[in-house]
């Protein structure tokens, strides 16, 4: 049995993870954001080849409702590591220093222990620690190259695409998933990326789906399936991250991937994980 569930200040949710973007008005903010229909299975074609199982939002995407919107954004800075999702845009010339590597590498001209990539994730880290709460636990992943005009881009072990996922670094159980430490995900290439993400963490989709459908899910890993096969028509939310800019969310939490559909070329992103205080 499943329940109707859509974003909505009326819906039986206790909290949406909201959006905040540094120095934007929400007037503006809300022009990153849209929906998309659901969620679905993921048919493999051509280069596309999904691990079986996986999920992939429903096309098309859409703007939000008002009424969305108000349960979507922060008006002010939440100070959350788990419960939000933050865009930043650090220095023009901390990006410019990182994206000139980033360049390098989408080109197969990869060298990285260069000192100008010592320099560039110093300057981020400076940055890092006076901007957000930044302990001196962080864990650089460096850059990674996607693919254009793709539904998802996340590859598993597998070599296959892996569709909306849950990262597991450090925590598997679901009461300690909200202290996981969280993503700083820079946008180091020349068009915009596009993140995808349920506004909803492991613990509410787990709740809703005890609440509204009897439903206990005690494999951390089964929640978000479960979730997304009993509401299928709840959306994904679908975020613009400029180039130079960066986004800070809890990707160890909520259901996400990324998608690069409608570009023409190669994303580059660079990755830190900690704890970012958006
Ligand atoms: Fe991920």
């Amino acid at each position: 049995m499943s329940s109707a569930l859509s974003i909505d200040p009326d819906a039986p949710i206790r909290r949406y993870l909201r959006l905040f973007a540094e120095g934007e008005e929400s007037s503006v903010t809300h022009e990153r954001i849209e929906l998309s229909l659901g969620t679905k299975s993921a048919s493999s074609s051509g280069r596309l080849n999904y691990e079986e199982g996986a999920s992939v939002p429903r096309l098309p995407f859409r703007a939000p409702t008002a009424a969305e919107l108000s349960c979507m954004l922060f008006e002010s800075r939440p100070f959350s590591t788990s419960g939000a999702i933050g865009i930043c845009r650090p220095p023009v010339e901390t990006f410019e220093k990182l994206a000139a590597i980033g360049r390098s590498i989408r080109d197969r001209q990869c060298k990285l222990e260069t000192e100008a990539y010592k320099v560039g994730i110093r300057d981020l880290v400076g940055w890092l620690s006076k901007r957000y709460v930044f302990e001196d636990k962080y864990i650089v992943h460096g850059f990674s190259v996607d693919e254009p005009a793709a539904l998802t881009t996340t590859i598993g072990r597998t070599g296959r695409l892996v569709g909306l996922h849950l990262d597991t670094w450090e925590y598997h159980r679901l009461d300690e998933r909200a202290s996981a430490l969280n993503r700083f995900c820079l946008n180091a290439g020349e068009q915009a990326r596009y993140l995808l993400a349920f506004n909803l963490d492991l613990v509410e989709m787990h709740g809703l789906l005890r609440d509204l459908c009897r439903v206990c899910v005690s494999n951390v890993h089964d929640i978000g399936p479960e979730f997304m096969r009993r509401f299928p028509d709840y959306p994904v939310v679908k975020v613009k991250i400029n180039p130079g800019e960066a986004y800070i969310a809890p990707t160890d939490f909520v259901i996400h991937d990324a998608t690069s559909l409608g570009l023409e070329s190669s994303g580059c992103s660079f990755t830190i994980r900690g704890r970012f205080l958006v």
